[in-house]
């Protein structure tokens, strides 16, 4: 794998955390995945390629329902640790170790491409977007969950922007759910879906340990919190329970579908 500084920044976080990404993570709870594919036809969906498996909470999910699933990585050690899931669960995977952003697959070689809570460490989002795009036959489905930054608070998304990259140097950067819609659109997708929940975020402090953060970097994130610009504590409803911090992000699920005939170019 040819790497960019980005990507061998998320391949060393992600080598040396892969141990924490097992089944009592907050990934394994997949239901925001089973609510996403709700209501579409699975057995047209294969087969599926998720991208950025991490832990394989996704990848077991998708297997779980019958697809043929190939699990795909920049992280040699996540690989491993979707491996153990599946293997734990009785199911089967397929592995395959690369970028997000060059897929070495077929040209509509597959029916779904998931990707969920990783686009936000990505070296390009529209390059991810373009190859789910051509991977995909004509009529697949693009399912993506992410964290997103809010839609015109331009104070909270350059907050939330300073205290992600604090706490996980591979963090690049939350789209908002508008830059999603336009990115994929320009891909050649319709979107059929694109919607923000707050999602509640364990304490802080487990938000430290998920990412090994220094201890110079919790210190600034810390005074970050303190000193949150208004509208970031709004849109994150900073607060404290128990004298715990508490915080709740807004995670986007968009589900996009590449058309059955690919558009007329407009005429010149
Ligand atoms: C939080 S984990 C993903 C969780 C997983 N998708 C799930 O549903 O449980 C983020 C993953 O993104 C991967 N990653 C980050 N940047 C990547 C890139 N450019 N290409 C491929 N994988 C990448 C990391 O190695 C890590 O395993």
């Amino acid at each position: 794998m040819n790497l960019d500084e980005t990507q061998r920044a998320a391949q060393a976080q992600f080598d040396r955390q892969a141990t924490r990404y097992g089944s009592s993570h907050i990934l394994n709870d997949v239901s925001d995945v089973e609510n996403a594919l709700r209501g579409l036809d699975v057995s047209a969906l294969n087969p599926a390629l998720d991208v950025a498996t991490g832990g394989g909470h996704t990848a077991a999910f998708l297997a779980g329902l019958g697809l043929e699933v190939t699990a795909s990585d920049v992280s040699p050690a996540m690989l491993r640790q979707a491996e153990g899931l599946a293997s734990e669960r009785g199911l089967k995977i397929r592995t395959a170790g690369h970028t997000a952003e060059e897929l070495p697959h077929a040209d509509g070689a597959f029916g779904l491409v998931t990707c969920r809570v990783a686009p936000h460490h990505f070296s390009s989002i529209p390059g991810f977007v373009g190859e789910a795009f051509r991977v995909l036959r004509p009529g697949g489905w693009l399912m993506v969950i992410d964290g997103v930054a809010p839609d015109n608070a331009p104070d909270a998304e350059e907050w939330i922007h300073r205290v992600e990259k604090l706490r996980d140097p591979s963090h690049g950067r939350f789209l908002t759910p508008k830059q999603w819609r336009s990115t994929v659109t320009e891909a050649g997708f319709e979107v059929h879906r694109c919607d923000c929940t707050p999602f509640k975020q364990p304490d802080v402090e487990w938000y430290f340990r998920t990412a090994d953060t220094s201890e110079a970097h919790r210190a600034q994130v810390l005074e970050l919190i303190e000193n949150a610009p208004e509208e970031a504590r709004r849109v994150f409803r900073l607060g404290r329970e128990d004298g715990r911090i508490v915080w709740w992000w807004p995670r986007m699920t968009l589900l996009a579908r590449r058309p059955e005939v690919a558009k007329a170019a407009p005429k010149t």
